[in-house]
């Protein structure tokens, strides 16, 4: 998809990983819209990129979240794209993870971004695409090995997985529109994107996807 002039909604643009995107899909000419749960964050970082619509959602409030793709086609009048970059993380062994935490990893890695993209899938423009980041077990050493399962991910991976599973049925789903679904999985949070080099390489390639796509 040519990002020049594409109407993109970033959910989860107070982020590192959200923030990086919007502006870089700004830079390249992009038209977005960001959704934050930081209204702070959100109001400064829509000012910086001129003022585009902004709004505020949290992830345990699944209508909340389906409103967003709705509402970004209304102020964007086009909507050819969204990107999720919401996430969590919360890890300790199965037997010392509360069932509290393992609800909120679930609702915010995984149920969040099937709500978002679920609203946003009517209406998303044929040939468009949505996007969510998943990443969490450890890479394989090759494409044929599973991931290789770290002690203490097990309820984190297991919503990202939830989540990678759910984009893939997705997918065939809107195969017949010409809709791309992407399923972004960042390295293992051991690893973290924290250097802003590597923050920037992963965003970097996150928008040569769309654009490839
Ligand atoms: N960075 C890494 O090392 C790494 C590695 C593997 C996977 N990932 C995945 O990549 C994605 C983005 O990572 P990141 O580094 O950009 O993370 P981040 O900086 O922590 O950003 C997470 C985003 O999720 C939002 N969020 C969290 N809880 C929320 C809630 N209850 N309601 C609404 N929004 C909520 C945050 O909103 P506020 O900031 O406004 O509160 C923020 O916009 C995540 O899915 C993460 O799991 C990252």
């Amino acid at each position: 998809m040519e990002i020049s002039g594409a109407r993109v909604l970033v959910v989860g643009a107070t982020g590192v990983l959200g923030g990086l995107a919007a502006r870089a899909l700004a830079e390249l000419g992009g038209e977005v819209a960001l959704a934050g749960r930081n209204p702070v964050r959100l109001t400064a970082l829509a000012r910086d990129l001129g003022g585009v619509p902004a709004r505020c959602f949290e992830a345990s409030d699944l209508d909340q979240c389906s409103a967003l793709g709705p509402w970004a086609e209304r102020m964007l009048l086009r909507l050819d794209g969204v990107l999720v970059t919401v996430g969590a993380t919360g890890f300790g062994a199965v037997e010392d993870v509360s069932n509290d935490v393992a609800g909120h990893l679930l609702t915010v890695n995984a149920l969040c971004p099937m709500a978002v993209l679920r609203g946003a899938a009517p209406v998303v423009a044929d040939k468009g695409f949505l996007l969510a980041a998943t990443g969490g077990a450890r890479a394989p050493r090759s494409r044929t090995e599973p991931p290789v399962p770290e002690p203490g991910t097990a309820d984190y991976t297991a919503s990202k997985a939830a989540l990678s599973s759910w984009l893939r049925v997705l997918a065939e789903e809107l195969a017949p529109r010409a809709v791309a679904v992407h399923d972004i999985g960042f390295p293992h949070p051991d690893e973290p994107l924290a250097p802003p080099a590597d923050a920037l390489e992963a965003v970097r390639s996150l928008v040569e996807r769309i654009a490839t796509a």
